[in-house]
């Protein structure tokens, strides 16, 4: 077996994703070795609370024996059959499953490889829609800047995330994208009334550009994860898909982030945000990141439309090789059992809105400007170090709090100047004391790094506040 070092050097011909292709030789990524519950463990045994819970997916926590037995019973069973001519029983009853447990008629299942595969196959299942049902110019898609769908060309054709869309080519004759409903971007002077109707009229002005007869469907996150934990302002979800039904467009709510417990629900579309879409596309927490799979769910009422509208057959050419894998498909219902038995959705109506209430009291912090989230995902916003300009990429503050906090123990997700988390739901009430108290000190000792790196150049100016401000 390779020494740590050895391993970290044969790193750098692993292409990460997001990977700077420029500095490939040079990466030093953390070492991870073993996981525990709510931690992990790098290559020198230090134990660090994983605060994103991997890529916001180990809901059910790391290590669990039951799941890993559940993989390997299945494997033992039947490893693998083809999706076109054969079924199996875990993939069958996951999908009963989870059309249960779905808001509404949402009672078919899709399965996929992810979140990417799951959401290009839900937009590919709307254009077969109204291709099926006579509206072949009804092919385009609205989504949200600041919005993240995945990898595949259309999931990132749909993707907002200003800084992903230079350097690769996308979908951009279908694709539309409206602002992102952020709070935090509220014109001075504006009631909370007033910008819902702002960020309603932003879909409506969209659609009656791109002309009705030609959007087959809207996107979006019930809150938009990696584009910085961006909660809509009340109603914007129930206002959004009113929208959709006038306009005779689908509405995909896209919860692959928040489904399985992160907002303290199995799914969030209906129990926190009032709406039954007729998509969902879902991944991550639907096995808790220990096999990988993905899917999306469609309401009765498209199916039976297709039935109705699609002659003697209507058939969706869209499917992969492990599309309702028995193995992930096994996985999916022992997390979901385990989910179940152990109350991990109450839990997370518990101790969500306490992680949200602890993490407030970073406020104080002269360089953090925003904190904001809900359930169990959260978002600590600072100050640019770069300049004006948020897409800088020369000096990220999100990077060196989490170097710093994982020198104290604690994972957090960097995004540019934003410290994202989203812990598995089993985190106690003191173990999120613990993330907080580590977050505090990591911001505060990047803080004084930067304060310290400014002192020494000159001309730096007055850029940031003073720590007694
Ligand atoms: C909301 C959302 N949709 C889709 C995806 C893509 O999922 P995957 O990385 O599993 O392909 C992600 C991944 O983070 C996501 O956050």
């Amino acid at each position: 077996m390779s020494s740590a070092a050895e391993l970290k050097q044969n790193d750098n011909l692993f292409i990460h994703p997001w990977d700077d292709i420029v500095k490939i030789g040079d990466h030093r990524r953390t070492l991870l070795d073993k996981g525990e519950g709510v931690y992990v463990y790098d290559s020198e045994g230090n134990r660090l609370l994983d605060a994103p819970a991997g890529m916001w997916c180990v809901n059910i926590g790391h290590g669990r024996e039951e799941m890993a037995k559940a993989v390997y019973d299945q494997i033992m069973a039947l490893t693998y059959v083809s999706p076109w001519s054969m079924t199996t029983g875990p993939a069958a009853e996951f999908a009963s499953k989870l059309a249960e447990l779905s808001p509404g008629d949402l009672n078919h299942v899709f399965f996929a490889t992810g979140g990417s595969t799951a959401v290009d196959s839900a937009l590919r299942f709307a254009h077969f829609y109204n291709n099926m049902r006579g509206k072949p110019n009804k092919k385009h898609i609205i989504s949200q800047k600041k919005g993240y769908h995945g990898s595949t060309y259309l999931g990132g054709s749909v993707s907002g995330k200003e800084r992903d869309k230079s350097n690769l080519h996308f979908e951009t004759d279908l694709v539309h994208h409206i602002d992102a409903p952020h709070p935090l971007h509220k014109p001075e002077g504006m009631s909370d009334a007033e910008f819902l109707e702002w960020c309603v009229a932003n879909l409506e002005h969209k659609i009656a550009e791109v002309g009705a007869e030609n959007c087959a469907i809207f996107v979006a996150e019930p809150i938009l994860a990696s584009g910085g934990v961006i909660v809509p302002p009340e109603g914007y979800h129930q206002r959004c898909l009113e929208l959709c039904r006038k306009n005779d467009m689908l509405y995909l709510s896209d919860e692959v982030v928040t489904a399985f417990g992160r907002l303290g629900h199995c799914f969030a579309s209906e129990d926190v945000f009032g709406i039954v879409p007729d998509i969902i596309t879902t991944a991550k927490g639907l096995t808790s990141g220990y096999i990988p799979m993905g899917a999306f769910l469609v309401s009765d009422r498209l199916i039976d439309e297709i039935k109705s509208q699609g002659g003697d057959a209507a058939v969706f050419s869209n499917g992969f090789t492990y599309s309702g894998h028995p193995v992930a498909a096994a996985a999916g219902l022992k997390n979901l059992e385990i989910m179940q038995r152990e109350k991990l959705f109450e839990q997370a109506r518990d101790t969500g809105p306490y992680m949200q209430q602890q993490l407030q009291t970073l406020r104080d912090i002269p360089i953090v400007r925003d904190v904001r989230g809900k359930g169990l995902m959260a978002c600590v916003e600072c100050e640019l170090i770069a300049g004006e300009n948020d897409l800088a990429m020369d000096f990220e503050i999100g990077n060196l709090i989490d170097r710093h906090c994982q020198k104290l123990g604690l994972i957090v997700r960097p995004i540019i100047n934003m410290c994202v988390m989203s812990p598995p739901l089993t985190i106690t009430r003191e173990q999120i004391d613990d993330m907080v108290s580590m977050l505090r000190r990591g911001i505060e000792l990047a803080y004084e790094e930067i304060l310290t790196s400014e002192a020494g150049t000159a001309g730096a100016g007055n850029k940031h506040p003073s720590p007694a401000a």
